[in-house]
């Protein structure tokens, strides 16, 4: 996989701007175990880049070597012109918003946003403070104390707080982790719009799809310490080049093949379930005659007819039969399972247009689609990476096992800041005061000068 790392620090770096991130063979290794292996990547400058990847798989890791919160083992860190790899923290013109925002509850939202000015000596902060309130659509706050703030209104503060510095890159570790469903789709759309309206280049650190899709131009998908794929999101969700990929992001189903021939741009595979056409432009593996392969489909290009009207199915649609075996109603669509010789749990997701009642579990029907939206991966891969341990379609992306899952990754990423801290600012902490805490990184900026 490692030449599809090498790979994507060119289809990034398109722009070649002077105040791009790059980071050249970045790689952290904790005694035998490699968190992050070497890495390339470019970040363009200006762009929203969105770090994807399930929890463990080296997201902070990488985020904490470009802050310079940790040491990389090897490779190095590009600012532009500027090679930061041996800068301390405060030296580097980068910000980070953590999950837990560690706002100062004794000073009130104003003085929360006014503090890094303040530590570095700037008189007059009214007007600075007042343009990042602003932007943040927090100005009728001003005199509140955090606990008398929302979790998105804190996170909105702690942007504030962050981009008050004008720090050239504004680093993100799931500063969303901490809020529920709702406010964070809200939030998620707030905070490209703030990053919109400055223009600075934000990296955010999510383990969430949806969130990475919505916000990001460009997607990197990592997994295990490695980025697997990277890209537009829709030509990620569109183009998975692995099983990890076509898994993590979205949902896919993934069907056995053979290759049985090539012609005309289209590679015909035999499944268990009959036989199948891609379009060879969608298969990124070797498709000689004989080659295995994993042919997908995305749930919701394919529809589901009874088998005894399969009649009516347009000529020249990839089909195969199977019968349901579970169908969950979600408002805005019905969900099926459906089994078959080609696999089980085939999913469908179906528009709740005109819900056909006769679909119920036990149905025989033929899941059928446009070839068009047929893809092809390399079989050599588990079939199963990236699948989510917690089906969305019976527990909600708000159920318990989501929240449990959250609750550990809150506290793993606060303990993980802590120790970040204590190494970081132990002169403060020694000192006592929260506020030299937080900006160890604004006070020895203030006194580099
Ligand atoms: N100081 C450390 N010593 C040893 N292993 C570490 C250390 N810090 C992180 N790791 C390991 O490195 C791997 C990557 O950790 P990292 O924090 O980057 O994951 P992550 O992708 O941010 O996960 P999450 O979504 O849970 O925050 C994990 O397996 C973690 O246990
Ligand atoms: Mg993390």
């Amino acid at each position: 996989m490692s030449d599809v790392t090498e790979t994507t620090g060119s289809t990034a770096s398109a722009s070649g701007d002077g105040g791009d991130v790059r980071l050249r063979g970045i790689g952290k290794t904790y005694g035998d175990f490699t968190a992050v292996h070497p890495l390339d990547l470019t970040v363009p400058e200006g762009s929203f880049f969105a770090l994807l990847g399930a929890s463990g798989c080296g997201k902070t890791t990488t985020l904490r070597m470009i802050a310079g919160l940790e040491e990389p083992s090897t490779g190095s860190v590009h600012l532009g012109e500027q090679d930061v790899t041996r800068l301390p923290p405060y030296k580097r013109p980068v910000n980070t918003v953590f999950q837990s925002y560690a706002l100062f509850p004794h000073l009130d939202v104003f003085e929360n946003v006014a503090f890094g000015l303040r530590r570095r000596g700037v008189r007059s902060v009214k007007n600075q403070v007042r343009d990042m309130l602003d932007l943040v659509q927090l100005g009728e706050h001003a005199r509140r104390k955090p606990h008398q703030l929302s979790g998105g209104q804190q996170q909105r503060v702690a942007v504030a707080r962050a981009l008050i510095n004008h720090p050239k890159v504004l680093l993100l570790d799931e500063p969303l982790g901490a809020l529920d469903l709702k406010l964070r789709r809200r939030m998620q759309l707030e905070l490209k719009r703030i990053q919109t309206e400055v223009g600075i280049t934000f990296i955010h650190v999510t383990h969430d799809q949806e969130e990475a899709m919505t916000m990001a131009d460009t997607v990197a998908v990592m997994n295990a310490g490695r980025v697997e794929q990277l890209g537009a999101p829709a030509d990620l969700y569109e183009n998975p080049a692995t099983t990890f990929v076509a898994n993590f992001l979205g949902t896919s189903n993934l069907i056995e093949a053979e290759v049985a021939s090539t012609a005309g741009g289209e590679i015909l595979v035999d499944t268990r379930g009959g036989r199948l056409g891609v379009p060879a432009g969608r298969c990124s593996a070797p498709s000689g005659t004989g080659a295995r392969l994993l042919v997908g489909v995305r749930p919701e290009k394919t529809v589901l007819a009874l088998a005894d009207e399969a009649g009516r199915i347009p000529d020249g649609r990839n089909r195969v039969t199977g019968v349901i075996a579970e169908a969950s109603f979600l408002g805005v669509s019905t969900q099926y399972l459906v089994d078959g010789p080609a696999g089980r749990g085939l999913a469908v997701y179906a528009q709740n247009v005109d819900r056909d009642p006769r679909l119920v579990p036990g149905a025989e029907v033929v899941v059928h689609w446009d070839r068009a939206h047929t893809f092809a991966l390399d079989a050599a891969q588990d079939i199963e990476a990236g699948v989510e341990r917690v089906e969305p379609a019976t527990a909600g992306k708000d159920g318990r096992a989501e929240r449990a899952e959250r609750a550990e990754r809150a506290e793993r990423a606060e303990r993980e800041e802590k120790a970040g801290k204590d190494g970081q600012t132990e002169r403060a902490e020694q000192a006592g005061k929260a506020e030299d805490a937080w900006t160890a990184d604004g006070a020895a900026k203030e006194a580099a000068g």
